[in-house]
């Protein structure tokens, strides 16, 4: 830790020196001079404007609603960029998912107040107005996972069941032991570890660390992925998506940070490792008598969100099905019919088989 230290030392002094902590204005969708709507979109109670996306059957139609929250660096975007299974399971069973810009991503408004508990309040809000019925399903992905964690813990209520998968873990869990913590720190790219330690302690300085040339940038925030920084299956899965046809349009990737950076990704990281409101190994078991169903999904050569952590987490929280890819990394649910099978335990309570 001493060489973090010393950066974040050297980095508050030059801090003084220009403008670092200020940061940058974010250009909102609508604003005069900001990106246009073209999505649909809810009128948050507080003003805020969240985008969503109605696909496989149409709700009225609906046996099954499941919100599905994206991960870092995506949107709601276009199908196969969320958890979102195939049209043939969503009319075979009758499923309408809900996808939404998380705030700041995509036509949603930046929410400078995000925390780990406001995103399920967009969540709650969200299948409110748009009449989901009292009770839905939520799956989250990789950083959406966080959001899943926060309607596990705020609106319980208003769950019929919840997949988490290859969820986002944060070093700094109360009821992480410390040597796991710091043993899983460890085995991080060092670039990766300086900025999330600075996203956890100092996150107002988090912004000028992103722009700082003088230290080794974070791989994963910047998008700089490897061989050193990912599994073997991750990076064969990230060519392939690269190469294949129906690959995001430039357009779309645009899109997703087109408010800018910060409000999108930078608070992303912020939140996920700032001091959540809530311990999630303490999160009451939300179907004590067995009315729903909570799955964890990790990736064993997972090396962005490692197993150990999950298995952790799995271990505290009894009531959680957890499981684990014996073959797959981050990105296993990017190929094949991954979103299919998860979804199908979720709602059937099928269990797949790992081949
Ligand atoms: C975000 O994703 C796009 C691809 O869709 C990629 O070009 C870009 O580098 C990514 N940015 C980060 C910061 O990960």
């Amino acid at each position: 830790m001493f060489t973090e230290l010393l950066a974040v030392l050297v980095i508050a002094i030059l801090g003084c020196a220009c403008s670092f902590i200020k940061t940058p204005p974010s250009s909102v969708c609508g604003s005069p001079g900001g990106p246009p709507f073209t999505s649909s979109r809810i009128k948050l109670k507080d003003g805020r404007y969240l985008a969503y996306r109605e696909s496989g059957v149409p709700k009225q139609k609906a046996k099954y609603n499941i919100v599905l929250v994206h991960g870092f660096n995506c949107s709601k975007g276009e199908p196969g960029d969320d958890p979102s299974g195939s049209q043939e399971l969503a009319e075979e069973l009758g499923i309408c998912f809900v996808s939404f810009d998380r705030a700041g991503y995509g036509e949603s408004d930046p929410n400078p107040k995000r925390t780990v508990k406001s995103e399920s309040m967009d969540v709650d809000e969200l299948a409110e107005q748009l009449e989901l019925g009292p009770k839905f399903y939520v799956i989250g992905g990789s950083m959406g996972a966080y959001t899943a964690y926060s309607c596990l813990k705020y609106i319980p209520h208003r769950l019929l069941g919840v997949a988490l998968v290859v969820p986002a873990v944060n070093y700094w869990w109360p009821s992480l032991p410390d040597n796991l913590a710091k043993s899983m720190l460890k085995k991080l790219d060092i670039g990766d570890r300086m900025a999330f330690w600075v996203a956890h302690n100092f996150p107002i300085l988090f912004h000028g660390w992103m722009k700082q040339k003088l230290f080794k940038p974070s791989p994963t925030i910047t998008g700089q992925w490897s061989r050193e920084t990912i599994s073997e299956s991750d990076l064969e899965i990230m060519e392939q998506k690269i190469n294949s046809p129906a690959h995001r349009s430039d357009e779309y990737k645009r899109k997703t940070t087109q408010q800018g950076v910060y409000e999108s990704l930078y608070r992303d990281v912020m939140v996920v490792f700032s001091n959540w409101e809530f311990d999630p190994m303490q999160i009451e078991n939300p179907f004590p008598n067995n009315e729903g169903s909570v799955h964890l999904w990790a990736g064993r050569e997972d090396r962005i969100c490692q197993v150990e952590i999950q298995r952790y987490v799995a271990k505290m929280l009894p009531w959680i099905k957890y499981h684990e890819n014996p073959h797959g990394g981050h990105l296993f649910c990017a190929i094949g019919d991954w979103n299919d099978r998860i979804i199908k335990a979720l709602l059937l309570g099928e269990d797949p088989e790992y081949m």
